[in-house]
Parts: structure tokens; sequence; C-alpha cells
């Protein structure tokens, strides 16, 4: 295998980060391309914990060169932040080891102040991170958006800020009440980063294109997860990005027929950090006790995650919007010992029964179809599995149409057992 997609299945939050470093180790390359620091990706070696928000997850292997593509919205500020942070865990960056695509569009203050005000003020709101990435997505589409590059040279970066500006000024001043920062800090502040940050620029575009001419070995990292995709994603309640593999075409810039597997990773159960509806929702004691043993705060954000059990239907949709190919089901170790277990195998919607969350049915209004499964009771410390925690999985696989290719039963490199081999 020459190239693997990394691709959350659900909410977000399924473990990307502790596969994506796993896997990582056998490649050339681990490249993200969409997202930004929403993102937050938890590696766990030894008692060190890293959290990963804009940085690629293959940057704790030295032979690896992460890349962070076109398709990333990116944050000056998070990423001096971020790179103290990781150096001071011992992790060496150099710009050898780390490219950016100076073509990434910039997040700035305007679009953080934004993000907040429309959270506070409404009239809908997402529950998002707070990160500026869906107006920084915005100005990227209307064409206003800064590029990293332009951090590079003072006159365009004021020259594109105060266009940039126009239109906010006017929503600061009349529709949210508040004082517009000043331009010129900004320009100044961004000047100041965009120094730090030139190092690392490249033309990623070129770089990925000769990896694949060579042959070498690339790991697409997605971010956030499918149903949070902004096509395909549970809407509004989405990011502003395309989180599914189909992404990776645009936003890391690569042929699509590059992409040989899709690897979905899937929570046990499931999760949610923000608003948005969510079928199999636990209001109960058994779902904050999932949440206690499954330490489900946001990495990012430090919310408390909304937990509930596995959604086939959602897991079938996903399967298909991505085109995944195999999934590593992860936090298995949280729902051993549980003495009650239930899957969602279906939905009563409008009279009828179905089997897959297709788009265009309303997520608030469905009626989970639970499943008791018989509760498993496994240790993992040896390769044996149960009969019960076997039928978990083949009722998962039968489902959705994808086999169970990895276990994950523990934040640390060895609670792992590979059940297909990847690359
Ligand atoms: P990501 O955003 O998909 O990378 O996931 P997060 O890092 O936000 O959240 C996953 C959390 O679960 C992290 O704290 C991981 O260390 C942890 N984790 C990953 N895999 C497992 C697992 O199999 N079992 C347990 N108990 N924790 C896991
Ligand atoms: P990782 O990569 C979980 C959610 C937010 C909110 C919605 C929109 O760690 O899985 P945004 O700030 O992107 O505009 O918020 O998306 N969200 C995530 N939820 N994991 C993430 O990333 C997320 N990134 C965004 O909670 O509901
Ligand atoms: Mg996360």
């Amino acid at each position: 295998m020459q190239s693997l997609a990394i691709i959350g299945s659900q909410w977000g939050d399924e473990g990307k980060g502790k596969i994506t470093d796993l896997l990582g180790q056998k490649c050339d390359y681990v490249v993200r391309y969409q997202g930004g620091n929403n993102a937050g990706h938890t590696i766990i070696v030894g008692d060190q914990k890293i959290v990963l928000h804009l940085i690629p997850s293959g940057i704790l292997h030295d032979h690896c060169t992460s890349v962070v593509g076109h398709g990333v919205v990116f944050c000056p500020r998070a990423f001096k932040e971020e790179l103290e942070d990781v150096q001071s865990s011992g992790v060496n960056i150099t710009p050898e080891r780390l490219k950016i695509s100076e073509n990434c569009s910039v997040i700035t203050i305007y679009n953080k102040i934004l993000d907040a005000q429309r959270e506070s003020q409404g009239p809908v709101k997402i529950g998002t991170t707070g990160k500026g990435i869906g107006p920084a997505y915005e100005d990227k589409t209307s064409r206003k958006g800064l590029k990293l590059k332009d951090l590079l040279d003072r006159e365009i970066l004021e020259k594109k800020l105060r266009a940039n500006m126009i239109e906010k000024e006017v929503l600061f001043k009349h529709l949210y009440n508040i004082e517009s920062p000043s331009i010129e800090k900004e320009v100044e502040e961004l000047f100041e980063l965009g120094k730090l940050i030139k190092p690392f620029l490249a033309d990623t575009f070129s770089m990925i294109d000769k990896a694949v001419e060579n042959d070498k070995k690339i790991l697409f990292e997605g971010a956030q997860g499918v149903l949070l995709d902004i096509d395909y994603g549970t809407y509004p309640f989405v990011t502003s990005s395309s989180t599914s593999a189909a992404g990776i075409y645009s936003g890391a810039g690569l042929p699509g027929k590059y992409v040989e597997e899709v690897l979905g990773i899937t929570k046990a159960y499931t999760t949610r950090v923000g608003e948005g509806p969510f079928p199999t929702e636990m209001f109960c004691d058994l779902g904050e006790k999932i949440q206690t043993i499954g330490n489900e705060f946001g990495a990012t954000t430090g919310r408390k995650r909304r937990c509930g059990w596995i959604d086939l239907p959602l897991l079938k949709y996903s399967v298909k919007a991505s085109n995944i190919t195999s999934i590593a089901l992860t936090k298995v170790d949280v729902l051993s010992g549980i003495e009650e277990l239930k899957v969602c195998v279906g939905y009563r919607y409008k009279g009828e029964e179905i089997d897959c969350a297709y788009p265009g049915i309303d997520l608030s209004q469905v009626e989970p179809i639970l499943k008791d499964m018989k509760p498993f009771n496994d240790d993992f410390k040896s390769d044996e599995m149960s009969e019960e925690l076997k039928e978990y999985l083949d009722v998962i696989e039968g489902a959705i149409g994808a086999k169970v290719g990895i276990l994950a039963f523990g934040p640390e490199r060895s609670q792992i057992k590979f059940i297909q081999n990847y690359f």
C-alpha cells in the first residue's frame, strides 16, 4: 500500500491522532488537508501526552515529513503556541520535517471575533470551537482571504487586510455593537508571525506530486469526522470544511486515484461536542459512566463530550459518503465490563424502518432501534477476543459493509491489535 486516508467516521474525536501516529511510523509523509486548530489529536507516549491541533500527527517520527496542505485554515498565533508546546515536550520540529503550504488561508483575529459574536448573539448557535474556522473559510470562498505567503510582504498584507475589513467593520459596529481591533496592530502582529512561519513554507503541491512519482508512502490525516463535513454532515451543525476523503483531492492537491484505501476511525460508541441532533445520545447515569471512563472531554476546548451508543445507520452512511474501505474500532476498552450494552441498528422514521441515515432524513425526528448485545469483559491481555466482543464486531461489520481492520483498547501505542495490515 502506497497511500491511506485516515478519516473520522463520526462527529470527531474517534482517536485519529493515535492511529495516525502509529501508521505514520511506516510512512514518508503525513499530510493534513482541511480544518484548522479546531482539531485536537492526542498522542500518548509513555507518560507524555501530546495534543496536536495544526501540526500533523506524524511529527513524532524523525524520518517522516509532516505536511500542512493548502486546504487547511491556518492560525499563525495558534501555530506559534503549538510549536513552543510541542518542542517543550522534546520533539524537534525543523523546517526540514514540517512543510506548510504557502497557500493556506490565514485565520485572522477578526475571524475569531466573528465566530465568538455569532455564537453568543445568534441567531443559530453551532457550539463551535471558537477558533474562527467558519469565518476564515468564508473569507477564502468569498475571495477576500489572506494566504500565508501574504504575511511575508507588509504592504500586500496591509492592503489585503484593509480590503477584507470593509464589510466586517460594518458588522462589528452595527450588528454586534463592538469595537474593531486596530488594523495596524493586526498587520504588525501577523507580519511578525510571518517571519516565524517563513522557513516552514513550501510548495506542498509539488512536493506531494513528486512523492507520488517516487512511490513514497503517504498518509492523509483527516480532522473532525464525516458527520461534521460541510456537505455530507449534519448541516448546519457541522464544521466548514470537507472532512470526508473528498477533501484530500482539493485540500492536499492530489490526483484522486492516488488514495488507495480509506480507514474510517470509529469509536466503539458515539460522542459529539457542540450542538446538533444525536439520535443515540444517552441522558442517563450510564451515559455519564461512559463519559467518565472514556474521559470524554474535548482535546481543544475541554468541553464535556455528549455520549451515546454506536449508531450503525449513521456509520453506514459515513462509509458510503467517504468510501471507507475498513475501520479502526477504538476505545473498545471503555465498553468492556459495561453491563448493559446496546447498538443502534436502525431508525423508525415517518412510519418506516430504515438502516442508513441518508441525507434528507431529519435526525431530530428519528427513533433509534436499539439492539441488546451480550456484554463483553475483555482485558485485552491476550490476542484472543471473547465471543461476545467478536459478536459486537460482527454486528458492526454486517451493518456497515466494511471490516474492522484495527482494534484499539487504550490510549497508548501498544494498546492496539492489527487485524489487517496497512503499509
Ligand atoms: P482525535 O481528535 O480523533 O485524534 O481524538 P482525540 O485525541 O480528540 O480523542 C481521543 C481520546 O481517546 C484521546 O484522549 C486518546 O488518547 C484516547 N484514545 C485513543 N484511542 C483510545 C482507546 O482505544 N482507548 C482509550 N481508552 N482511549 C483512547
Ligand atoms: P477532531 O479533529 C470534535 C465541532 C464543534 C462544533 C462544530 C463546528 O479533534 O476530531 P468549528 O469550530 O469547526 O466551526 O465547530 O464542529 N468540531 C469538532 N468536534 N472534534 C473535532 O476535531 C472538532 N472540530 C470541530 O464542536 O460542533
Ligand atoms: Mg479530537
